[in-house]
């Protein structure tokens, strides 16, 4: 058995009347997850830097037949996130799941990334997932609803050329545990989810080009990447009353990919051992 229709296996009105907020929905494993929300009857809104591609994802998404609402939002902007929020309570009524999924990468070693790249990716991922905790705080106290943040391996598993990256998605972490931790108390339960490599993804593509994809498949114990839906699969029971009594918990969701580690794969990466003979850092190790 691999992956099955989300609304074969669950209800299909596992959460027909309430509203989900994902942030980054117009693309890849957040539209995927938003697909998820949208097939067992919550009524949705997505917002992203990008018009044309929030339209396209609308379209989709209505397929499944509830309320789709867009917003152009950047996550980095607190108060673009706010109006964005706000307006989706006010058409919906409510606000039960928040997905915190926009994410920004790209592969630059440490020692030549700037630090407004580092800061760029920390603003993206960390502080986007911040603004939009935030900004949903109220509505999910008043729901009792349940927010979910997008972290990755590279969080708890160094990887070559991904510092900035694996500093954002540890914070991603951290602040989700915080947050399980300090809104316990108004029934908001926190989790985050750690894709491995996703099939198809944006992420998967930029991963797979140094080394190409069949290294990542064989370092997985399942044997293969993952789809997409897998995400959404655990995000949709995460975001549910399945999982009422869930909340700091860190859910992999790659496969085995961790449990064998990354090394070899992140040394591929990064190249060989670089320097002269004298300073060889295998001589220097020694
Ligand atoms: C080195 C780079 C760079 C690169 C940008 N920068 N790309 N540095 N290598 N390839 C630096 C720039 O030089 C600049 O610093 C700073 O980062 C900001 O760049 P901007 O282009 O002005 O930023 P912005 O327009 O806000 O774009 C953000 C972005 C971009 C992250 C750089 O790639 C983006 O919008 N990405 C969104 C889509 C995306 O990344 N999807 C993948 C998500 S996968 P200076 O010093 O020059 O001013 C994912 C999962 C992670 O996140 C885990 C699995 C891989």
């Amino acid at each position: 058995m691999t992956t099955g229709r989300i609304d074969d296996l669950l209800s299909p009105e596992l959460l027909s009347g309430t509203a989900a907020f994902v942030t980054g929905g117009g693309s890849g494993i957040n539209l995927a997850i938003a697909h998820g929300l949208a097939s067992v009857g919550a009524d949705l809104m997505i917002c992203g830097r990008t018009r044309s591609r929030l339209d396209a994802a609308a379209d989709e998404l209505s397929a499944h037949g509830g309320r789709v609402l867009t917003a152009v939002a950047d996550v980095r902007d607190a108060e673009a996130l706010t109006v964005a929020i706000t307006t989706a309570v006010e058409r919906f009524g409510r606000l039960d799941s928040v997905i915190a999924g926009a994410a920004g990468n790209f592969f630059a070693p440490a020692e030549t990334i700037s630090p407004n790249g580092f800061r760029t990716v920390i603003d993206i991922d960390l502080l986007g997932s911040f603004n939009t905790a935030r900004a949903a705080f109220e509505h999910l106290r008043n729901s009792r609803g349940s927010i979910l943040f997008l972290s990755a391996g590279q969080a708890y598993l160094p990887f070559a050329n991904q510092s900035h990256v694996g500093a954002a998605k540890a914070g991603i972490d951290n602040l989700m545990a915080n947050l399980a931790f300090e809104w316990g108390r108004f029934g908001i339960r926190a989790n985050s989810i750690v894709p491995g490599p996703i099939r198809g993804t944006e992420g998967m593509r930029r991963l797979a080009q140094p080394t190409g994809e069949e290294v990542w498949t064989d370092a997985v114990p399942l044997g293969r990447l993952g789809e997409a839906a897998e995400v959404a699969a655990m995000a949709v029971v995460l975001s549910s009353p399945l999982a009422s009594y869930v909340t700091g918990a860190r859910v992999v969701v790659d496969g085995g990919l961790g449990l064998s580690g990354l090394g070899a794969i992140s040394r591929a990466v990064a190249g060989p051992v670089s320097g002269t003979p004298g300073d060889d850092r295998r001589t220097a190790a020694r």
